[in-house]
This record gives C-alpha cells, structure tokens and sequence, in this order.
C-alpha cells in the first residue's frame, strides 16, 4: 500500500458529495498529487462532470466489479491533470447483481489495490443509497469524508451511516476511519450557523475548519464538464476546495499512513 482511498460518503442526496469528489480531486492534482476517480454512482453525475460524455464511455467500474479478467487499464481514461474510473446507468444493474455473487462487495477493494502504488490519493463518489456499492466503496476505503449540507434536516442520518461503518470495521475494514465531516452548502442563515455548531457539538475536531460556501459557479460548472478550477478560478468555490485539499493532506499526514510512506514522499 502506498496511497490513500478515500469515499465521500453520505447516504444521502444532494450534500455535495459528487461536486467534493470532483472538485477535492481536481485541487489535490492540482497541487501535484496524482489523483484518480472512481465513480460509484449510476448517475454518472462525477463522471459527466468531469467532462466524460456517458454515450463515449465504453469500459466502467461496473465492468471491473463484475467481470475480473478485464484489465484494468482499459476503463481508466485520462481527464485534465487526474485520472477516472467512470460509471453508467448499467452499473444500477450490476449492483442487483452484485446481491447474487459470494463476497462481490470485497471485489472493488481488490481491482483498486494495485492501483495504489501508482496514485497519491483515489477518491470514491458513491451513490446516495446503502447498498452493494457503498458497501464496496467502505470495504475499499482507508477513509471516509461525510459531506454534511447546511440544512433543516442535515444531521438526519449520520447515526444510521455511523452505524453502517460500525459494522464495516467489525466484519471486514477494520482499517476504516472518518477522516472528516465536511460541512457543505454553507451560507449566511441561520440553520447554517445552527448545523455548523451541530456538527462541531457531535464531532468536535472531526470537522473539517474549511466549509464550502453555496456558490452558483460550483452548480454551474459541471454542465462545461469541467471542475472549479477551469470553470472559475478565482470563485469562493475554488477558494473553498483549495484549502479543503491542504486540510485533507495535513490530516492525512498526522492521523494514519496506511503504508508507512510519508504523504511528501508521494507529492510529485
Ligand atoms: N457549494 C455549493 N454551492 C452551490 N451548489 C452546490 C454546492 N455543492 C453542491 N451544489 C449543487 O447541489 C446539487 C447537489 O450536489 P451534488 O454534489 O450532486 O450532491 P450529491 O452527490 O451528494 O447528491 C447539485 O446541483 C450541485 O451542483
Ligand atoms: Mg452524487
């Protein structure tokens, strides 16, 4: 082992976990990690954002999942500066398959494993239901990154996502820990205030300092296909995911090195 996996988890939709995927990985790059995407998502929403029309991919992390023998260099495709693993609306159908096959959920953590020694940071997108694919994306993961949005009913369901990883660690990834809980949508209300000061009460230090503010060009841009940064450089979201990817670095350097290695020996 030699890098890091982490999956933006939460089980819930529209948090923010496609748009942290898709905009940490493009900053992590651009501070000279090498990065590569999974998209754990039938909707394909990281990968569609990351500029890969769904009609144009051929190989998937679906097809990795079901089917050992296809290498796995053939669904890897090369965006700007980080790498992806995409998914497509099959990968729906590959997970009812999944329920079928003895152990399919350790199968992800095995295609990813050799990938670890030629990437600094694999970050997961996963969908937003528990199931076959989350499972996988926790029995794959060193760590998980919870976008939490700013919302009325914002701590709804992290005891349940706890509870998930819970019974991760005893079964299969005892490895498995929180690297931090992100609080996203982040704006002037007061429920905003209300679910930041939540969100400190429950996890204390486990929260992340760097909250992503709203910010329309972080909506926008995936439509270009592009991240943040060559959608619009100088936004607060830009601003935001820069200083969540020192954060997420700085953790990862002081909480746990999976293989030993320092982080500043795999920024290159
Ligand atoms: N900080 C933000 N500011 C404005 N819009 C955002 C922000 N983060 C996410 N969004 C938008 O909110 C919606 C849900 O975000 P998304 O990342 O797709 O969530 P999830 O993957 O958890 O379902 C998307 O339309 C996305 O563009
Ligand atoms: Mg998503």
């Amino acid at each position: 082992m030699s890098s890091y996996i982490i999956a933006v988890a939460n089980q819930k939709g529209g948090v923010g976990k496609t748009t942290t995927a898709i905009n940490l990985s493009q900053a992590l790059a651009l501070n000279g990690y090498k990065t590569l995407v999974v998209d754990l998502d039938p909707q394909g929403n990281a990968t569609q954002g990351l500029g890969i029309g769904l009609e144009s991919v051929g190989k998937t992390i679906g097809d990795l999942i079901l089917d050992r023998e296809i290498p796995l260099e053939s669904a890897i495709y090369e965006g700007p500066g980080l790498s992806l693993i995409p998914a497509t609306p099959a990968l729906s159908r590959v997970e009812r398959a999944m329920v079928g096959i003895t152990n399919s959920e350790m199968r992800l953590a095995r295609r990813l494993e050799p990938l670890r020694s030629q990437y600094s940071v694999i970050l997961l997108d996963t969908p937003p239901t528990f199931g076959p694919l989350m499972n996988s994306a926790m029995n794959a993961a060193d760590f998980l990154i919870v976008p939490v949005d700013c919302g009325v009913f914002a701590m709804m369901g992290i005891k349940e996502l706890l509870a998930e990883v819970e019974e991760i660690q005893r079964a299969t990834n005892p490895q498995l820990k929180i690297l931090g809980y992100l609080l996203t949508l982040a704006d002037q209300t007061r429920i905003a205030a209300e679910t930041a000061e939540g969100l400190v009460a429950s996890f204390g230090e486990g929260v992340f300092d760097t909250q992503i503010r709203r910010n329309v060009r972080l909506k926008e841009a995936p439509a270009f296909g592009h991240s943040i940064f060559h959608h619009s450089v100088k936004s607060s979201g830009a601003e935001d995911y820069l200083a969540l990817a020192g954060e997420v670095m700085d953790r990862l350097q002081s909480i746990g090195q999976p293989c030993g290695e320092s982080v500043s020996a795999l920024n290159h």
